[in-house]
């Protein structure tokens, strides 16, 4: 019986590789193009001595520093960032990059709960892009969301805009990506920490250090992006070539040409994994972020105990797992104790490859860092072996809601409203792309223009691309999300933390399905589980255009997306810098 999905995929995969074999064709062909063109610009632009960087950031842009004050008193967090398109090679493998100050990942964004954070982004590409912090509530500030489509325009090439926006009531681990086509594949992301006195476990830890992990693709992803909403790809999702922690990890170079999409880009193997210090006797706050695209992860560390405390910015009870499953866009932090003999010690990010549709024959899944206690040798490879615990389910869902439960307790707030939604992909059109659909609408960003500006001034029949859901009164709104797809979907809200009061599989059955309302789970990331649902609450609190969406890029880049248009009559009195309509002209 176990035998039939495989089978199944097998037969689907000879299908696949056909069309993928014929498109590979088109892609190199438009590598070669794209190569050709970059380098063109790289000759007239460039003042690197080496055709190509590594670009990678300073590991020690990972390790939180400890002369960053923590403290109610509020400040300004000013940060200047460009953007360009350059060369690198972050696993060895050449390509072209987008990168925020030549680095990857981009820069920490670091401030305190009460901060304002002020980044001013100046976009030297040849096409728009914007900033999305992700996690951010924006109160009051709905237009810095960084959404294109939603919250503003892209930044027009050769322009600068600048974000700026407070942090009055929040802390804990984010991220900010690019929110402008799949840009934040090819480099735009970094991590967003906010820090506060008010933190339980805050002195419970003396170091605290960024694990970010994310799967990896050579190939851009504009390419990637037209293969996938194209016939071709009969709604395959490309699958990764690698993996990185922090931005590193090696290659098998030799492995490029049996890619799905081989680059035959310059590659040098063997480049270097990221490296953690740790000292005997330290309590390390591990913050792992997933910033990648598609992949679902099991992180582990051996020999160390993850005590769980932190999801997406909520405090947790602590919890010890062995291994931590996260999903696109989920933040946990968790204690490691450095309790183990002197030693180097693999950190391991094992994609869960039961959820792609097709295998990748150049990726190798057993991502890895290195742990190096003080005192063990500074160059041999660990010699430390996975954890026997078997691994989580693998069908790519969350840690189970009894295991989550939030630091300061909160009883679910009844609900006023109700919203149900179904997430599926469908080939209904003409055209046969097979697009993912929320209820009947597939999302597409419109074209010079974002839904805040016709909601500002007071629109109320928006485009068909566009379902919006409208929400006239402050109270608590509950969203039942049913997935009709053999795909789990983290569905990701902005501006916004949700109670998580049930997910499993088959329907929801209200009434019957068993909820959690005396402490549910509050995060802005949450796995709906393949052809199963997901019970969420919110509190309407908070004015303005919030997407909520697949975080898969793919799935994103195919339409699951819907907005919930918060308080229409506060967003009419919205006093948006009038250089944010011009960059919609520009555009
Ligand atoms: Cu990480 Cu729409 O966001």
């Amino acid at each position: 019986m176990a035998l039939q999905p495989r089978q199944k995929r097998n037969l689907r995969k000879t299908l696949i590789t056909i069309t993928v074999l014929a498109v590979v064709t088109l892609v190199l062909t438009l590598g070669l193009v794209l190569g050709l063109r970059s380098k063109k610009n790289s000759s007239t632009t460039s003042s690197s001595t080496s055709q190509f960087s590594e670009a990678w950031n300073s590991p020690s842009e990972f390790v939180l520093s400890k002369n960053f004050s923590i403290t109610s008193t509020p400040t300004v967090r000013s940060y200047e960032w460009t953007i360009t398109e350059q060369t690198a090679a972050p696993d060895g493998l050449a390509r072209p990059m987008l990168l925020v100050n030549g680095m990857f990942p981009g820069p920490l964004v670091e401030a305190n709960t009460g901060d304002r954070i002020v980044v001013k982004v100046t976009n030297n590409l040849s096409k728009g892009t914007s900033i999305h912090w992700h996690g951010m509530f924006q109160n009051g500030t709905n237009w810095m969301d960084g959404t294109v489509g939603v919250t503003q325009c892209p930044i027009p090439p050769g322009q600068s805009f600048t974000y700026n926006f407070t942090v009055p009531n929040q802390w804990g681990t984010y991220w900010w990506h690019a929110h402008s086509q799949s840009q934040y594949l090819d480099g735009i992301v970094g991590p967003l920490i906010i820090h506060s006195p008010e933190e339980p476990q805050l002195n419970n830890y003396q170091e605290d250090i960024i694990m970010m992990v994310s799967d990896y693709y050579h190939t851009d992803s504009s390419s990637l992006i037209s293969w996938y909403l194209s016939v071709d790809s009969q709604g395959t999702e490309p699958v990764p070539d690698n993996g990185l922690i922090n931005g590193r990890n090696s290659f098998d170079c030799t492995l490029d040409s049996q890619s799905l999409f081989p680059t035959g880009l310059p590659c040098t193997s063997n480049a270097p994994k990221a490296e953690f210090d740790f000292k005997a006797g330290t309590t390390y706050r591990v913050r792992i972020i997933n910033t990648g695209a598609f992949a679902d992860f099991q992180f582990s560390i051996d020999n160390h105990t993850l005590t769980v405390i932190e999801a997406d910015g909520i405090d947790m009870q602590p919890v010890d797992v062995q291994r931590l499953p996260i999903h696109v866009a989920q933040r946990y932090s968790a204690l490691v104790h450095a309790n183990q003999t002197v030693d180097n010690y693999w950190v391991r990010a094992t994609m869960n490859t039961n959820c792609f549709n097709v295998p990748n024959p150049a990726l190798n899944e057993f991502v890895t860092g290195i742990v190096r206690y003080e005192g063990a040798s500074t160059t041999d490879l660990p010699k430390s072996v996975d954890w026997t615990a078997s691994a989580w389910a693998p069908r790519c869902l969350d840690l189970t809601l009894d295991m989550l439960k939030p630091y300061f307790a909160q009883p679910a707030p009844d609900a006023d409203v109700q919203v149900f939604i179904t997430a599926s992909f469908q080939t209904i059109r003409s055209d046969h792309m097979n697009l993912g659909y929320i209820n009947e609408t597939s999302w597409s960003p419109l074209p010079g223009n974002a839904t805040i500006f016709q909601a500002q001034r007071g629109v109320t029949a928006f485009d068909p691309s566009q379902l919006i859901v409208t929400l006239n009164t402050t109270g608590v709104v509950e969203v039942v999300v049913s997935n009709f797809d053999e795909g789990s979907h983290p569905f990701h809200f902005h501006g916004h933390i949700f109670y998580v009061l049930g997910w499993g599989d088959g329907a929801y059955v209200p009434g019957k399905t068993q909820l959690e309302l005396t402490n549910p789970l509050r995060r802005d990331t949450s796995t709906i589980p393949p052809f199963g649902y997901t019970v969420i609450r919110f509190v309407n609190d908070n004015p303005g255009m919030w997407a909520f969406h697949c975080h898969i890029d793919w799935h994103m880049a195919a339409g699951l997306m819907i907005q919930f248009e918060s308080l229409p009559q506060d967003i009419k009195n919205f006093q948006i810098p009038p250089e944010m309509a011009a960059m919609c002209a520009a555009t």
